[in-house]
């Protein structure tokens, strides 16, 4: 009775995994889901039945891997990805598919909120800058572009809450991800009645919101029936993919950051209280951690830039693997391996659906800079795993400028398998990269946290020394630091060299 379950409503798949007190996973499943619909460039948009059916899915085959049952989970933790908007009718039926976190079609509300609140106003109140990448922005844009729907939602929820109110019936939300929508004033962790009050958005729309490890309602009779949970199994708040994987990463001290490569690559640290970025090239948001903060800079392609390169020229991959029952990934990756850092002068600009840390613009654009006839599909598969460093290294230059300090960096998401894309990273990053026995992300910090609402741990910290353990310290090789070092000089200066153009191929269409 003294497991807990985390689900994680990621981008690709909602994962559930089960953990016992001592930090060992017992049970794991993802339901998988539908791409995401990208109707028009930089559009984003999935269904919330989606992400509640891949959910079942998930608990059910988590508890069979396991070999439990509903009753042997003391309570449960929800993460999932951030900033996506739901709306439901009065009838709690969903208005429209979600607008999820990479959508970039608010600029034009961006520049209205900048406007209306003043930049300085919007730091102080919300501590971060309005980015296309935020609710709010989405929010205003679907009341903006199609009144009809906006006139009928009468609750707004993120995407996590949303899998929450189907188990619960409960509509809440907690700190961290409720930091992300740009309608929340994270210095004193509630909603921000002047951000409400200046964009006209009625406060009924919001869901309560909690403390991370707080029980925020239970499973409910009809819920238990799909899932095969227990009725009245405690749901703890949980936390926003970023703060909930940064608990499973221990990252709960000053000095702990986390480096993750999912469909998005995040640079994250803890902070004992908000630290503001006066330009908002990174975000400041609560962290799951009762009481505490974290910065993080976020970069919107990293493991996208690998799969669109699977999806698009991956072919042969794709049918070896199906072939050999091998790992498509692995078998693109293979190919870097024999190229030598700095992949021969050509450099990979993460950019496919614009850029957050440093650059703030939804008009950036990807691209492959320095190609010569002696590139090999090798070099830009090497370039892709490079490229994606540097961009999150750029997050790790401002930290350095805003003198918040780093001392290790813990590797996490699906990209910090590969150990050649961790060597790279710790070569870029000229640091130690140290990997934890579980690799398990959001979903088992969430379960943590919902050991920690279940009282089975005391506080988030002591989940952290309980159980996570390092597995694996990857030292940075010398020589490729200088390499690396040289070739980040000209990485950083790339996209401000070529920005105005890739506005003006934007504004193209
Ligand atoms: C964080 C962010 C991503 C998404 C998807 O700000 O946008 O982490 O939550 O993973």
């Amino acid at each position: 009775m003294s497991y807990t379950m985390g689900i994680d409503v990621g981008t690709t798949g909602t994962r559930a995994v089960i953990v016992r007190p001592d930090g060992h996973v017992v049970g794991a499943a993802t339901g998988d889901h539908q791409p995401m619909r990208m109707l028009k460039p930089g559009w984003a948009e999935q269904d919330p039945a989606d992400w509640w059916e891949a959910s079942i899915k998930a608990v059910r085959a988590a508890l069979e891997a396991a070999g439990l049952q509903g009753s042997d989970i003391a309570a449960i933790g929800m993460s999932g990805q951030m900033h996506g908007v739901v709306l439901l009718d009065p009838a709690h039926a969903v208005l429209r598919p979600s607008l999820i976190w990479c959508d970039q079609r608010s600029q034009a509300q961006c520049d209205w909120i900048t406007e209306k609140v003043g930049p300085d106003r919007l730091i102080r109140l919300a501590s971060n800058p309005a980015l296309t990448g935020f609710s709010a922005p989405k929010l205003l844009w679907v009341r903006d572009n199609e009144p009809q729907v906006f006139e009928r939602a009468a609750q707004f929820l993120l995407p996590k809450d949303f899998v929450r109110f189907r188990l619960t019936g409960e509509f809440a939300t907690e700190v961290s991800d409720a930091s992300g929508t740009l309608l929340f004033d994270v210095t004193n962790r509630r909603w921000s009645q002047e951000m409400l009050g200046a964009l006209e958005i009625d406060a009924k729309l919001l869901p309560r919101v909690y403390e991370s490890p707080e029980i925020t309602g239970q499973v409910t009779r009809e819920t238990a029936l799909v899932t095969g949970l227990q009725p009245g199994t405690p749901v703890v708040g949980g936390g926003g993919d970023q703060a909930a994987s940064a608990v499973g990463n221990g990252i709960v001290l000053p000095g702990l950051t986390s480096a993750t490569l999912g469909t998005s690559g995040v640079i994250f640290t803890y902070t004992d209280e908000p630290k503001l970025d006066p330009q908002g090239r990174i975000h400041t948001f609560c962290h799951a951690v009762p009481g505490k903060w974290h910065v993080m800079g976020v970069t919107q392609g990293a493991g996208l830039s690998l799969r669109w390169f699977r999806e698009h020229f991956g072919q042969s991959e794709a049918w070896f693997a199906h072939e050999t029952g091998m790992d498509v990934y692995d078998l693109i990756i293979q190919q870097a391996e024999k190229i030598p850092p700095g992949s021969a002068g050509l450099l990979w600009l993460p950019y496919l659906m614009g850029e957050r840390t440093p650059h703030l613009d939804a008009r950036a654009r990807g691209m492959w800079f320095g190609l010569t006839a002696a590139h090999t599909r090798g070099h830009l598969i090497r370039s892709i795993l490079e490229g994606v460093a540097f961009s999150l290294r750029d997050s790790l230059e401002i930290f350095k400028e805003l003198e918040i300090p780093v001392e290790q960096i813990r590797a996490s998401g699906g990209g910090s398998r590969s150990p050649l894309w961790r060597q790279i990273q710790a070569d870029v990053y000229g640091k130690e990269l140290v990997t934890l026995r579980t690799s398990e992300g959001s979903a088992f910090g969430a379960a943590l946290l919902a050991g920690v609402g279940a009282k089975i741990y005391s506080s988030v910290e002591e989940s952290a020394r309980e159980a996570i353990q390092i597995r694996e310290r990857m030292a940075p090789l010398a020589a490729n630091v200088g390499i690396y070092d040289r070739q980040y000089a000209i990485y950083r200066n790339l996209y401000p060299a070529v920005r105005e153009l890739a506005h003006q191929l934007a504004a193209l269409g």
